[in-house]
């Protein structure tokens, strides 16, 4: 039988040459394997093609273990997982405190003798608390000895609410004794459980509730929803923990990326490898208001601090750049893109703002990384106005305005992703191939 290498799932250490070709697709691949499935977070890269990526450079001598990889949009922390794995460091930027907690729990890993300390303290006499805490809400319909989190109201079922509040101060008693990484996994686990006990409905990343109904015969039960996430996290953990070396560094900043330099440094990065927002994230993914409560549950972030995060994410409201007038001019197809909408409803200045802090981005990634390394965008193609964003295009025009040097597009299908946003592009001139991919692998070379 004739076998078609591009229909198969294929990572570096099958020793391809030319990343063209793989199917990057990866139809079928597990991307909850490891530390990978320890939590939920919307538009998470597929760990498949930080490991391909990583893999073939590493094969190729363009990097090598210790280096540093970097990604200015951590999200997740899917490629800071992925550079360990590959024995490598890792430096991440982003404004979802929620974001890097996450990256770090899944990044860093930990000892298993240590981890198993550290549960047994959290969950010996956990039964008994909880029953204590239901019984004293039944009482008076409160418990005293508790702060409780600053969640939206008409959110959480109530005693629920209470229990969760009791294991976030369980889980700070633990990080006294056993030290922040500890605690900090522990968090995740409560955060999965509070979007679970919440009244948000499930697969939305938006703020949805669940009908008024349904809250009334929603009544979950919070130990076993935290015991049961917390044993299969524990396991992801030590798989983790034993493929990989402890010694390595993983630092994600809680800062803007579009001020990395002054976080990472200059002339840091061996590589960079991203998935940047799709658009500003009002009007595609609210990153803030996916992580919002359960963050705020976790004890570690303030509500002031996850008020925020949608609009400091790219093309947001707040902390605005200023305007760039000729960034248009350095690439054509932006100003194409920006005419179509300026003849339509005016989105335009939404777009130029979202590029014009990507931009900003791009400036500073060309600083932290090493000349000629490898930079690596992955992008999707939204649309605004039913018009297409060729941010693809859009990307590498910007790029080689700096002073990047282009190296290869690989368009990418999106087996089975519902886009958060309406899909429907009326025209976009000079489009071709590349364009109807719904992500695309955008390579250059720093300058
Ligand atoms: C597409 S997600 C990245 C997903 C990530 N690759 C993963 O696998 O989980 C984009 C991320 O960029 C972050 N972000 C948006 N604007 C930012 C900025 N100005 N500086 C740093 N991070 C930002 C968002 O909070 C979000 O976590």
């Amino acid at each position: 039988m004739r076998r078609d290498h591009r229909q198969t799932v294929l990572s570096a250490s099958d020793g391809i040459d030319d990343l063209r070709d793989i199917n990057w697709t990866f139809e079928g691949t597990d991307t909850k394997s490891l530390t990978h499935g320890l939590h939920n977070y919307p538009a998470r890269m597929v760990p498949k093609i930080p490991d391909t990526l990583v893999g073939h450079y590493k094969d190729q001598g363009v990097i090598d273990e210790g280096d540093l990889v970097y990604d200015p949009f951590s999200g997740s922390g899917t490629t800071a997982v992925e550079a360990r794995r590959h024995g490598l460091n890792a430096a991440g930027n982003d404004i979802n405190p929620f974001a890097v907690m996450l990256s770090e729990a899944k990044a860093i890993p930990l000892e298993r003798g240590s981890l198993s300390e550290a549960r047994d303290s959290l969950v010996n006499g956990l039964s008994q608390e909880l029953r204590d805490v239901r019984a004293a809400y039944d009482q008076s319909g409160e418990v005293e000895r508790l702060e409780m989190p600053d969640v939206r109201d008409g959110w959480f079922p109530e005693p629920q609410l209470h229990e969760l509040t009791a294991i976030r101060d369980r889980i700070d008693a633990v990080e006294d004794e056993s030290g922040e990484a500890y605690a900090r996994f522990f968090r995740v686990v409560l955060s999965h459980t509070t979007r679970k006990v919440s009244y948000q409905r499930n697969g939305e990343y938006k703020r949805y509730r669940l009908s008024e109904e349904d809250r009334s015969e929603h009544n979950p039960a919070v130990e076993s929803i935290f015991e049961k996430k917390l044993k299969q996290n524990i396991e992801k953990m030590r798989d983790y923990a034993n493929r990989v070396d402890h010694e390595l560094d993983t630092t994600i900043h809680y800062s803007d990326s579009r001020t990395a330099v002054a976080d990472v440094g200059e002339d840091q990065a061996d590589i960079v490898i991203t998935s940047p927002p799709y658009g500003d994230h009002q009007t595609t993914v609210a990153y803030g208001q996916f992580s919002q409560d359960p963050a705020l549950l976790t004890g570690e972030v303030t509500y002031d601090e996850m008020k925020d995060v949608d609009k400091t994410g790219l093309g947001g409201r707040y902390d605005v750049l200023e305007s760039i007038p000729e960034l248009e001019e350095h690439s054509p197809t932006l100003k194409a893109t920006l005419d179509t909408l300026r003849g339509k409803d005016g989105r335009s200045d939404d777009a130029l703002d979202f590029f014009r802090d990507y931009y900003a981005v791009m400036e500073q990634v060309a600083q932290v990384t090493k000349s000629g390394q490898p930079v690596v965008w992955v992008v999707a193609n939204r649309t605004m106005s039913r018009v297409t964003i060729p941010t693809h295009l859009i990307t590498r025009e910007l790029c080689e305005h700096i002073g990047y040097e282009f190296d290869m597009n690989l368009p990418r299908e999106i087996p089975t992703k519902t886009l958060p946003w309406e899909n429907a592009p009326e025209n976009v001139e000079d489009a071709t191939g590349d364009l109807m991919a719904n992500e695309n692998i955008v390579i250059l070379r720093a300058p």
